[in-house]
């Protein structure tokens, strides 16, 4: 692992090494916990090159805030990043970085300042100046880095909301990936803060997150009302007389907008001082069916499976090969060249496409543009080009937002490469189906020998197969990646209807 304090010595390595490489940044203060791990894990899996930022950054500390004894611990946390593999730890002084060290200045420098619709409420009410010293920040970090995914957690819901409007009111090249809230068995958030507290203290903050597991208890129950659900919240916590609450706030998850009931989603979010320390924390309410997502090598039986799933329970079948296909067939209607990727980009960008799913076992109805192309997507001509559309990024870009836009209500499943990953990472329930190569090579050879083609060799599809494998796994657009939190299952020797039940019974057990 590397350590690098200045810019100079930070971009002349990542010139070196960057070629090709896709880089993932974790941005933090440092005093690093279990939460800023899970961080650094998430972004080891998924990139080539992992940077870990570590910088206390006194443009958004107020005035009257722990700048001074905020925890500073350099060589305790270069020593995690290097246990997780982390390939550079870039830890600045406030020279370097030509920020005064002076928190109350943010009047000598150039600043990034956040929209006012996402800062007048929550946090930024007790904390004015925080987010525009947040954002700057990030900002300089994004500049100096150039990574193409960085990282935040749920854990601090406004600032995730700002930074994905910084870099899209910006037309930031960067992909934001939000990460679940770590908590100790207590359910207590992860925190740098929690330094600060006392044994007994401890023990008092742990009602923050109990409490709001009541409202989301009761919200499961049908109770969608800010006051009643705010209510309970308040009733646990008032019992506890080392809590003052400083805000306690229903919002609408993407926009912070106040709700007075839930429709689709609600984040309840809070802060508290738990005697002098200042915690924060949220639960979000999603009033959605839950998405199975369903990822793995090819040739495990996804699709099949997948279909197999929809039906038994009832779920709608999001039929993301389709979804290739139709632009498949967009660009090749549209006679272009399926490597100019430029003009690709620009006719994909601007295409308006629709699924309109039908029971089990009929085929997806797919629209593109007005047109209904479902049978004309099913010809060896698409098929063949299918690929080498699908390996470029604005195309998948296209389509994760249109699959995303399908999941808001939820109740569905969906099978490919990068569903897990990527396109519902939040699914309720992810499947990584596998199977040997021999396994898969077998019933590979099975198929050709049903349809009558029997001079294929069982060795060289074993060869293929592993060679597949090796190209999916290592390539840049959607690689084959096990999701950190789904459930493996090996499919050697079971039958589809088995592999299939035992998705149904894991769905039914989310209940
Ligand atoms: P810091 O508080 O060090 O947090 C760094 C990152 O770790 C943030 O994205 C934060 O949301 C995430 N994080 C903290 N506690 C977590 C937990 N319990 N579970 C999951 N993620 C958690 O946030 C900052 O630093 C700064 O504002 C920064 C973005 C680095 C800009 O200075």
């Amino acid at each position: 692992m590397r350590l690098f304090k200045t810019i100079a010595g930070l971009r002349t390595y990542l010139s070196q090494e960057k070629l090709g490489k896709k880089i993932g940044l974790v941005p933090t203060m440092g005093a690093l916990h279990q939460g800023h791990c899970s961080l650094i894990k998430q972004a080891r899996s998924e990139n080539d090159l992992v940077v870990v930022s570590i910088f206390v950054n006194p443009l958004q500390f107020e005035p009257m805030e722990d700048l001074a004894k905020y925890p500073r611990l350099l060589e305790k946390d270069s020593q995690i990043c290097q246990d997780l593999g982390v390939d550079v730890v870039f830890a600045p002084s406030s020279q370097i970085l030509e920020i005064s060290d002076d928190n109350q200045d943010q009047s000598t420098q150039t600043m990034v300042i956040p929209p006012n619709s996402l800062t007048n409420n929550l946090c930024a009410t007790f904390r004015p100046k925080h987010f525009s010293g947040v954002a700057t920040i990030v900002s300089k970090l994004f500049n100096i880095v150039q990574p193409d995914v960085a990282y935040f957690g749920e854990k601090d819901a406004q600032q995730l909301v700002i930074i994905r409007a910084l870099v899209k009111d910006l037309n930031l090249p960067i992909e934001i990936k939000n990460c679940p809230t770590s908590r100790e068995e207590s359910g207590l958030a992860y925190s740098s803060r929690n330094q600060y507290l006392s044994d007994s203290e401890r023990s008092d903050a742990s009602a923050l997150f109990a409490s709001l597991q009541a409202a989301q208890q009761a919200f499961s129950q049908g109770i969608k009302s800010r006051q009643l659900l705010l209510d309970i919240i308040q009733q646990k916590l008032v019992l506890i007389k080392n809590i003052q609450v400083q805000y306690l706030e229903l919002v609408d998850p993407q926009s912070l907008i106040p709700l007075e009931e839930i429709t689709e989603t609600g984040l309840i979010a809070i802060a508290a001082y738990v005697g002098s320390t200042r915690l924060i924390d949220n639960i979000l309410l999603r009033n959605r069916q839950p998405i199975i997502a369903i990822d793995g090598p090819a040739g495990a039986g996804k699709s099949t499976v997948t279909r197999l799933v929809a039906k038994e329970l009832n779920l709608l079948y999001l039929d993301t090969g389709a979804m290739y296909r139709a632009l498949a067939w967009l660009v090749h209607q549209s006679g272009l060249n399926f490597t100019d990727q430029a003009e690709i980009a620009e006719l994909v960008s601007q295409a308006n496409l629709e699924l309109l799913p039908q029971t089990y076992p009929q085929a997806t109805r797919v629209k593109i543009n007005g047109e209904d192309v479902t049978e004309a997507i099913r010809t060896p001509e698409i098929t063949s080009l299918v690929s080498a559309i699908a390996a470029q990024k604005t195309v998948r870009d296209v389509l994760w937002q249109t699959q995303q836009s399908y999941g808001k209500k939820g109740g569905l499943v969906a099978e490919g490469r990068d569903i897990g990953t990527q396109v519902f990472r939040d699914a309720e329930l992810k499947i990584f189906l596998t199977a040997s190569v021999k396994e898969r090579a077998r019933r590979r050879l099975g198929d050709f020998q049903a349809q009558g083609k029997t001079d294929i060799r069982l060795e060289d599809l074993e060869q293929e197969i592993a060679q597949r494998d090796q190209q999916d796994s290592s390539r840049v657009i959607a690689p084959l990646i096990k999701a950190i939190d789904a459930i493996e299952i090996q499919t050697d020797g079971l039958t589809i209807a088995e592999v299939t039940n035992k998705i149904v019974q894991l769905y039914l057990n989310l209940r």
